[in-house]
């Protein structure tokens, strides 16, 4: 029985291991890798960056995730209440919920923001059926963008019908439909981006893509790019968010978290490098800036899917299942929000209705931070965050402090304040435990501290 106050009751599970792994990679893969990804890469110069993020997926990242699903598994509620769960099985202080509260903050403000972005997708979305990327070259596609970005209402409108889509399917629960949905989505989406990479392939210009990707230069990288990579992983891997939590709590006990963490962070790494060889000879083939920043898949794959035969209609494709991608993380991080309010007591529905609603008012800041506001860079005075705006400093406090400090909590309270025999119940004893122990109590703390403080 539940100790928890007001909790919901003795969740239903995931019907199998491969149900729980389709929803984990439904989080894990979305505008991460293929929006994200390859404008960080580009804005980070390429294979130094590239080889770190990695680093940090193999190192830190996966081992993470182990915790976290686990931590999820025995605490079988939201994030909040499973850390205050937790501590309380193993007999220590309840305030290490604050490692939940700050990883739902996260995951909230990052939806607040994602929202925004994923609206982007559904003009393309019209875009691509009335043909208008037929022909398109890299300026008009540019151009395109530009007229997105400058419209504050139309950015709203998507935005409101992103969110709207969410909260939908998340009054449902997560469980119903989303496992059906990602069967398709996946395999879809590598088609598509095996399509894209083929393309490149045709351009002249992928070598050059694979060599930027791939041949790592590393006097050109900084400290920060290195924090980058780092927040990334989190970010892609949809770490220290409270998603992996979150649905780690429907995880039947006996499935292996080691090898269910492993599958995901391999499919998400996978259609992270994918996305990245489809944009980059796009990007040289078209004598267009690898760091660009945000706009960057928007700016060169229209070019690619204008000059292919039968682009409308691939193009169609990307776009909707770029939306679905987005929707299915989307989802995991409302259900941190969505799950604890309903441990307090409130309906599924309105749960799912507040928890949108408050997001999407903090996400028209963003919208607005593309257009009205974009001279608004309010840290101006810190030579760090110089000339960041709303939106670059939600980014940028998410993926790069939030998430770390997150991963760095759950890493000490895993590593040093839980029993070793729990941990132990969860994924088996031996040698691959003891590593990833020492991963969690040394490795990941002091990679970590090391970062933030050659960043100060
Ligand atoms: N992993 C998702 C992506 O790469 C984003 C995400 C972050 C999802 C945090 C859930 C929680 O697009
Ligand atoms: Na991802």
């Amino acid at each position: 029985a539940s100790q928890v106050a007001g909790a919901a009751p003795a969740p239903a599970l995931w019907s199998s291991r491969l149900a729980f792994i389709l929803a984990a990679a439904g989080s894990a893969v979305g505008l991460g890798n293929i929006w994200k990804f390859p404008y960080i890469t580009g804005e980070n110069g390429g294979g130094a960056f590239v080889l770190v993020y990695l680093v940090c997926i193999a190192v830190i990242g996966i081992p993470i995730m182990m915790a976290e699903v686990m931590l999820g598994r025995r605490g079988r509620h939201s994030p909040i209440n499973s850390m205050r769960e937790v501590a309380r099985q193993e007999g220590v202080s309840s305030h290490w919920k604050a490692i939940g509260w700050l990883a739902t903050l996260a995951a909230f403000l990052i939806l607040s923001f994602y929202s925004v972005i994923a609206g982007w997708t559904i003009p393309y979305i019209f875009h691509a059926i009335q043909g208008d990327l037929a022909g398109v070259d890299a300026d008009r596609a540019g151009q395109m963008f530009g007229d997105l970005l400058a419209s504050p209402i139309e950015l709203t409108v998507w935005h409101s019908l992103f969110m709207a889509l969410a909260v939908l399917v998340s009054i449902g629960g997560v469980r119903h439909g989303l496992e059906r949905a990602v069967t398709w989505l996946m395999p879809a989406l590598l088609a598509l981006l095996i399509l894209l990479v083929g393309y490149g392939m045709t351009t002249t210009h992928f070598g050059a893509a694979v060599s930027f990707l791939f041949e790592p230069d590393f006097s050109s990288l900084t400290a920060e790019a290195v924090l980058v990579a780092l927040g990334h992983a989190f970010f892609t891997l949809s770490l220290a968010s409270g998603s992996m939590m979150a649905y780690g709590a429907y995880l039947p006990k006996g499935v292996s978290i080691a090898r269910t963490s492993l599958t995901v962070a391999f499919m998400d790494t996978g259609v992270a490098l994918m996305a990245g060889l489809a944009i980059f000879p796009i990007v040289f083939a078209n004598g267009l800036e690898p760091g660009a920043g945000p706009g960057l898949i928007f700016n060169t794959l229209p070019v690619a899917f204008g000059q292919m035969p039968g682009g409308s209609f691939f193009a169609t494709l990307f776009f909707v299942l770029l939306l679905f991608a987005a929707w299915t993380s989307a989802l995991s991080m409302l259900e941190s929000v969505v799950k604890w309010l309903e441990e307090h007591g409130m309906r599924r529905a309105k749960s799912a209705i507040v928890g949108g609603l408050a997001a999407w008012f903090v996400g028209l800041t963003t919208v607005l931070s593309l257009n009205v506001w974009s001279g608004f860079t309010p840290l101006d005075a810190f030579e760090r965050f110089e000339g960041k705006t709303l939106f670059d400093l939600y980014d940028f406090l998410t993926a790069n402090v939030m998430m770390p400090v997150v991963a760095l909590l759950t890493a000490v309270f895993v590593g040093w304040i839980m029993k070793k025999s729990s941990s132990e119940e969860e994924l088996g004893g031996g040698k691959g435990h003891r590593l990833w122990l020492f991963v969690l109590r040394y490795l990941t703390p002091v990679g970590v501290l090391v970062l933030f403080l050659y960043n100060l």
